[in-house]
């Protein structure tokens, strides 16, 4: 890892009566937008409540960078609704301005500059009881960052949002991201936590499975690339024996006109352009052959005894 941890967690362990909720968890948390991945009970929550100081361990430790107060750097959207509802999205998220210690007309301009940002209007002065969940989502984002920290806890930010509300939310969260914050995201939404978290970690039954920065984790070493080409059936017949005599053909398929392939063993694309010629086919698609957090979901959660999902 290239930059210095801002997190530091080592052997954590939680139990909650025989149930082990976190298992010597040791992990660095980089900046960035984190993922934090894993079925349901696999110990996210638990986590994050440990890492909030609301929740003690009974062995391990962790260390936040740079500072041995977490409360005024940590924002905490949880996964439950911890909203009054008798009060209105305003006064509760200067409320809360207040409680982090700003003045009382910096908390008021806050406060509407962090509602402005989830995108609540006028609703912002009806009692949160009568909002939707799409809304309630938005007021415990705004409330979470109003006293602008530099770390955020969202536990599971999108549940319970419709199609819409979840491109919102995280595109809001991707936006806080690029303000230099570390973000940790628990989700089990793999396609959600891949177009917004730079690194990612999967947990099951209190333990660590993997972890890394998501590009190397959706990376393959191996050099597969995925290849469309199109042709007559004899051209791409030709191409496809060609390239089979060089790589290892990881899948093949045909349908009217084209050849859909994953190569492994390819180092640059020279040969393939080469074999292209050749036989007369087209190359229309020529890349990685990039693996989906599902893939990876998949690959952790089949192998070993790590149990099904
Ligand atoms: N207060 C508690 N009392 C007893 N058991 C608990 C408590 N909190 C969590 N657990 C248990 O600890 C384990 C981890 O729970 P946790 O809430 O951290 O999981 P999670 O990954 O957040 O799950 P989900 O995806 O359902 O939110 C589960 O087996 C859960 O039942
Ligand atoms: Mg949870």
């Amino acid at each position: 890892m290239k930059n210095t941890p801002m997190i530091s967690a080592r052997n954590l362990l939680v139990r909650y009566g025989k149930i082990t909720a976190l298992d010597s968890l040791t992990v660095d948390i980089p900046q960035g937008v984190v993922g934090v991945l894993g079925p349901n009970g696999a110990g996210k929550t638990t986590l994050i409540k440990v890492l909030l100081g609301l929740v003690t361990p009974h062995a391990g430790s962790f260390s936040v960078r740079g500072t041995d107060d977490l409360r005024d750097m940590v924002g905490y959207m949880p996964e439950s609704h911890c909203l009054m509802g008798s009060m209105n999205a305003f006064e509760l998220v200067s409320y809360m301005g207040r409680l982090s210690g700003m003045p009382g007309t910096e908390a008021i301009q806050r406060g509407h500059e962090v509602l402005d940002f989830v995108g609540l209007d006028e609703e912002r002065y009806r009692t949160i009881d009568s909002y939707s969940t799409g809304m309630k989502q938005r007021v415990k984002l705004a409330q979470a960052i109003v006293h602008d920290p530099k770390i955020l806890m969202l536990d599971e930010p999108t549940n319970g949002m419709d199609p819409p509300g979840r491109r919102d939310m995280l595109r809001l969260i991707s936006r806080i991201g690029m303000f230099g914050k570390t973000i940790l995201v628990s989700s089990h939404l793999l396609h959600e936590v891949e177009q917004i978290c730079q690194h990612v970690m999967i947990i099951d039954e209190g333990k660590l499975l993997r972890e890394g920065a998501m590009d190397q984790i959706l990376s393959r070493d191996e050099g597969r690339y995925r290849l469309k080409v199109r042709g007559s059936p004899e051209e791409l017949d030709g191409f496809s024996r060609a390239v089979g005599a060089l790589y290892g053909v990881v899948s093949l398929f045909d349908e009217k006109g084209q050849t859909t392939m994953v190569l492994e063993g390819v180092k640059g694309g020279g040969e393939i352009l080469t074999a292209a010629r050749d036989t007369g086919v087209q190359i229309r698609y020529f890349r990685p052959d990039v693996l989906s957090l599902e893939d990876i979901f998949m690959e952790v959660f089949s192998g070993g005894d790590v149990g099904g999902y």
